[in-house]
């Protein structure tokens, strides 16, 4: 086992992602190191956001990873197994999730888990990952303007043990992880693409022209989305240059 392999608890952190940075500047923990904390006063989503997550009720977790056989440009690959790794967790459990690209696990039309991926990247090599989920499990109210949020619990009514529910995430991202170090980049590719949210649908989208009618078509070098225009334009757009429209 590499993710899971050595576990660092916390009642109380401002952010596991950011303190797994804060210790990796004095010492290289072991790979597949998880920091997991009950909660977080300073959690971070991507863009700035923060995440929020009432204490004890869910996941919310930092692996510490040093995939440098991963090329710099090719590192999206470990956005896409992470997320993978967090679908057969849900799996378990409930039979429909998604992957709203870039990154955020969708249960139906809400977001049940977000990824933040930090990498260090020196002398055109990753350096180190960490990657940051929170998973909402046992949360029944969510306060912040956050869109559209739901827990495990929401959608099943039953609530869950957090020790064990962590147990089979490492697990499920261990599975990936190896299948990434064994090289098997095509396959993980595809099924990515494969459970990509709205994949192939006509939907709203707004790029810097405005709002357009378009399908996703796939997702190309660099983690790009690729979209087909209602009137036959092709378009790829990377983090922040699209929007989903509802
Ligand atoms: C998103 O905005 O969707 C990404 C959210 C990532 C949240 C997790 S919770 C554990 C880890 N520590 C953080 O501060 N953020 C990530």
């Amino acid at each position: 086992m590499i993710i899971g392999s050595n576990l660092l608890f916390f009642q109380n952190l401002p952010s596991t992602n950011s303190h797994a940075l804060g210790l990796l500047k004095n010492s290289r923990l072991s790979e597949g190191t998880i920091l997991s904390a009950n909660y977080q006063s300073a959690g971070k989503g991507y863009s700035g956001n923060s995440w929020e997550s009432e204490d004890g009720k869910n996941l919310l977790i930092s692996i510490i990873l040093y995939p440098s056989f991963i090329e710099p440009e090719d590192q999206f690959l470990i956005s896409m197994m992470i997320s993978l790794g967090v679908c057969d967790f849900l799996k378990r459990f409930i039979s429909e999730c998604s992957v709203k690209w870039p990154n955020d696990i969708y249960v139906n039309n809400d977001k049940i888990a977000g990824i933040l991926i930090e990498s260090s990247i020196t002398a055109n090599k990753i350096d180190f990952t960490i990657a940051g989920i929170g998973l909402n499990i046992n949360q029944e109210k969510f306060l912040s303007n956050a869109p559209n949020p739901i827990s495990l619990h929401l959608v099943s009514g039953l609530y869950y043990e957090l020790g064990d529910c962590l147990n089979n995430l490492s697990t499920d991202l261990d599975k990936r992880y190896k299948q990434l170090i064994r090289g098997s980049f095509d396959q993980i590719k595809q099924e990515y693409i494969s459970k990509l949210y709205r994949l192939n649908e006509w939907n709203k989208f707004r790029d810097a022209e405005g709002i357009f009618t378009g399908r996703i078509l796939t997702v190309g070098d660099f983690g790009r989305i690729n979209i087909e225009k209602q009137n036959g334009n092709l378009n790829d757009y990377s983090f922040k240059e699209i929007e989903f429209i509802s």
